[in-house]
């Protein structure tokens, strides 16, 4: 006779006693419903949406704040931004909040005060993500969804044993997590599991000793447990290089340019640079991206970024223009008004670079281009 090697073969393996586990060890949080109660959507959404780069320790009282000011979806919905903003102010990432605000407003507004009850329609309102709304859906509706994020990828890639290393066994996770959610109890099961990760089956030395699902668990079997899930080496980061034109009028105004919408830093203002690529520039190459002609300078030193993907490193060089002329998504900017100017940090440090090399005025030493 064969022996379960994998609990995917017995799925109730897993859910039966982690449900049974939930019942006796269910953390105690201000979110969640009594035994036996449904929980009110409106909670359960705004729990995930702080939850979702937060800790549960840090969401606590922010969320009994919020309820307190705004008990239910059409208060929060009549609340001015601001008011949430500042409510928010701590936990981070504003553009949730903002989301947070857009998706109360959709909601008491066209959806009549009721949230959607299946993924898909929740993935359309703002800041609902694939995790949240499966999260919504199990916990506020009690059906079915597969609830994953990188705590129960690690769990499962350890029920499962599985040596694929992160990010490529996403898909795979995904996969073993759907076959491994029960059709009872969607939203206990979803927080059970969420409970283990957080508990139990933690990064580093998981609790493989008082698991409830030590026994069919696949990696405590293979004396793997610690060792899952792999990951992949992340990619070097390779460095682009770019030439940032630092150009004044004679009125000791700056030149700024409005970026693309799209891609990198899309809409945020910048000062004029060439394309940032990896291969050096030539002095003619620069030159022709230049947003108008000048006797450059290069400033002395680089400015150094790193950015998820790369890190940059971008030359200064200065120049003076007397007839500014208007330029497409550009704008002549006084010096002294720079700093109330919405500069991503980059940019920032372009500004100073330069800054700090046009207080030495004395700059004849300089090589001229
Ligand atoms: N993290 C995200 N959602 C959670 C929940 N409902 N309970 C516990 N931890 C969580
Ligand atoms: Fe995680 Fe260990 Fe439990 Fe397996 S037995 S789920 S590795 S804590």
């Amino acid at each position: 006779m064969k022996t379960a090697a994998s609990p995917l073969e017995a799925p109730d393996r897993i859910a039966a006693p982690l449900l049974a586990w939930y019942d006796r060890h269910a953390r105690r949080l201000p979110w969640r419903a009594p035994p036996g109660e449904t929980a009110d959507p409106y909670r359960v959404w705004l729990s995930e949406i702080m939850l979702q780069q937060t800790t549960v320790a840090t969401v606590g009282p922010y969320f009994a704040r919020f309820l307190e000011r705004w008990p239910d979806i059409e208060s929060l919905a009549a609340a001015p931004l601001d008011d949430v903003l500042t409510e928010w102010a701590g936990l981070g990432y504003y553009a949730r909040a903002r989301n947070l605000h857009a998706c109360a407003r959709e909601v008491a507004g066209t959806l009549g005060g009721r949230f959607p009850e299946t993924e898909a329609d929740l993935r359309a309102l703002p800041g609902i993500g694939a995790y949240t709304a499966a999260a919504i859906v199990a916990i506020a509706f009690g059906r079915r969804a597969t609830v994953v994020d990188g705590n129960v990828e690690r769990v499962v890639a350890r029920l499962c044993a599985l040596e694929t290393p992160l990010p490529a066994a996403k898909p795979a996770l995904r996969d073993l997590a759907d076959r491994l959610t029960p059709d009872v109890r969607p939203g206990d099961y979803a927080q059970a599991m969420m409970d283990l990760g957080a508990t139990v089956c933690l990064p580093r030395r998981p609790k493989c000793a008082i698991c409830p699902l030590m026994e069919p668990c696949a990696a405590r079997r293979a004396g793997l447990a610690e060792a899952l899930p792999r990951r992949s080496p992340k990619p070097e980061r390779p460095t682009r290089r770019g030439i940032a034109f630092w150009l004044t009028d004679s009125q000791g105004a700056v030149l700024l340019r409005r970026r693309p919408p799209k891609g990198l830093l899309g809409g945020m203002t910048e000062v004029p640079s060439t394309d940032w690529r990896e291969a050096p520039w030539a002095e003619a190459e620069a030159l022709a991206q230049a947003p108008l002609p000048a006797e450059w300078q290069a400033l002395p030193g680089l400015v150094r970024h790193t950015f998820t993907h790369f890190h940059l490193e971008l030359a200064v060089w200065a120049g003076r223009t007397d007839r500014p002329e208007a330029l497409q998504d550009s704008r002549w900017v006084a010096l002294d008004l720079l700093g109330g100017q919405a500069l991503p940090s980059v940019m920032r440090k372009v500004v100073g670079h330069a800054l700090k090399q046009a207080a030495s005025e004395n700059r004849h030493d300089l090589p001229k281009l």
